[in-house]
């Protein structure tokens, strides 16, 4: 069946046209408006069956994946990765055909490797949804992102968009670059010199060299925590208060920002350390647990655009 985007999977940002991103958003407004009344359930995806494959581990997007499929009509499976027959020497490559076979309807897919979902998706006919690979995209991530900046600055043009934190192993903050790149923002980095990304120069964001600087007006600030999974034990010696110091958002560095800066997070978030208790929790910035509520219209939208079928209504 062909997909309502003008692509069959959703692989990442950097391939999806802005046409794409503006159809996923605009669904992705009725079912967060729709998640919020008395009727969240549709039959878009009734009959339909998604399969969950996380090869790593998640507590959001797996969880928001699962509900969004299920408010759809759908019914969904977790493929267990760590009980499966991969460890008897199944191939990645045979494992994903067993999946096809079974005539199932659309996959979601966590990965350690960078591009593991797009090795799937051009062996098989059924649609991929890319839930994050290693380093490289969180398209998902991205959109629920875009949605929450969209519902509290009514667009994405012309935002400064504050990225700060480990962004050389950060799929969110690729994700965020190409998407935001696309609509008109204006993206910053600031990260530890270690943590800066090598391709830097081919994402086209504007490199800050201090707290201040990145977070000068911005209407965005987006904190990211260590991705210690990615790090190979003592490559990154920095002490918890020495990171918190230099690299943490704090109340007193975000006065330099524009006084109705939103505070954002893909979380986990390591409180104390990129990001203070309070202002995780203050109600004036933070809309963190707004990303996560984003997140379950945002896999609706991309769900129902990908493997539902028009002739349903919404
Ligand atoms: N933001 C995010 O991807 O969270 P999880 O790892 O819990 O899915």
């Amino acid at each position: 069946m062909p997909s309502a985007l003008s692509q069959p999977d959703l692989l990442g940002t950097e391939c999806l046209s802005r046409d794409d991103i503006s159809a996923i958003l605009d669904l992705a407004g009725h079912y967060a408006q729709r998640n919020r009344s008395a009727q969240k359930s549709c039959d878009r995806l009734a009959g339909k069956i998604i399969v969950n494959m996380f090869f790593e581990d998640s507590t959001r997007t797996r969880t928001s994946f699962e509900v969004a499929a299920k408010r759809l009509g759908a019914q969904v499976v977790n493929f267990s990765a760590s009980i499966s027959s991969m460890n008897k020497g199944e191939t990645f490559s045979d494992t994903m055909r067993v999946i096809e076979s079974m005539q199932v309807d659309g996959i979601v897919m966590r990965h350690r490797t960078n591009g593991a979902p797009v090795e799937a998706a051009a062996l098989l006919d059924i649609p991929v949804l890319n839930a994050g690979d290693g380093s490289r995209e969180h398209p998902t991530q991205a959109l629920l992102d875009a949605l929450t900046m969209v519902r509290h600055k009514g667009h994405l043009g012309g935002l400064k968009v504050a990225i700060c934190g480990d962004i050389e192993h950060s799929r969110v903050a690729r994700s965020n670059a190409f998407l935001l790149n696309k609509f008109g923002a204006e993206v910053r980095f600031f990260a530890p010199p270690q943590f800066i990304p090598r391709d830097i120069s081919s994402l086209n964001v504007r490199q800050c060299s201090s707290m201040e600087e990145v977070l000068q007006d911005a209407d965005v600030a987006m904190m990211l925590r260590i991705q210690n999974e990615r790090l190979s034990e003592g490559e990154f010696s920095m002490t918890v208060e020495d990171y918190h110091e230099q690299y943490g958002l704090n109340h007193d560095k975000l006065r330099v920002a524009n006084p109705e800066v939103i505070v954002m997070h893909p979380a986990p978030m390591n409180r104390g350390v990129e990001i203070t208790n309070e202002l995780a929790d203050d109600p004036r910035h933070s809309v963190i647990f707004e990303q996560m509520e984003m997140g379950v219209a945002v896999r609706m939208a991309c769900l129902d655009l990908l493997v539902g079928s028009d002739s349903k209504e919404l």
